[in-house]
């Protein structure tokens, strides 16, 4: 399917039956992806995942945890072939807004010190690192720590 000229991304819930394509993307971008148990756990958990979408094409994803007064931001991804094209910054601030939507003043992540490129997006949108999580996640060699990033919404 192609867009129409006058076509936007779009966010919508998501649900079972995008677990093939939201899977395909996974393996493509991470190099440890979440399984889809991680998926289907976190949908019957009520966390609340959402689909970035431009044309019947899946451009990306995020998962995020309400609780209270904070959002955790646990999944945000966007499709290798759509990468450095502004989606991800668009995925992250409309997370940002529909947490704030949700009563959340705070937002958290985590992410591996070596990926650059997702801490220069969360840096642009104004997360700052609050600390370090030792060990946090599987690595080649090991395990990597994770940072610990914020932001005030
Ligand atoms: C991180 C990710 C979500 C960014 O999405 P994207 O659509 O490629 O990013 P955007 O085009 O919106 O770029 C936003 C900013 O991210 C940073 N960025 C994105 N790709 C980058 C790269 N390859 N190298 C350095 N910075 C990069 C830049 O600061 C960029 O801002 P700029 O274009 O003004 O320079 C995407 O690369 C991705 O899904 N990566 C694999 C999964 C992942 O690591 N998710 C985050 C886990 S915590």
């Amino acid at each position: 399917m192609s867009a129409r000229w006058d076509e936007q991304p779009r966010l919508r819930t998501m649900n079972r039956d995008d677990l093939p394509a939201v899977m395909a993307v996974e393996r493509e971008i991470y190099p440890f992806p979440w399984t889809e148990g991680n998926f289907l756990d976190s949908l019957a958990a009520g966390y609340d995942a959402a689909l970035l979408e431009f044309g019947g094409h899946l451009l990306g994803y995020r998962v995020m945890l309400l609780a209270a007064d904070e959002a955790h931001l646990l999944n945000l991804s966007v499709a290798g072939a759509w990468q450095r094209r502004g989606y991800g910054r668009q995925l992250l601030l409309a997370t940002m807004l529909d947490a704030q939507r949700s009563g959340a003043r705070v937002m958290l992540l985590e992410v591996r010190p070596s990926n650059e490129a997702a801490i220069a997006l969360y840096a642009s949108a104004g997360f700052r690192v609050l600390g370090t999580r030792r060990g946090y996640y599987p690595a080649s060699g090991g395990r990597e720590d994770a940072r610990v990033m914020s932001v005030t919404l």
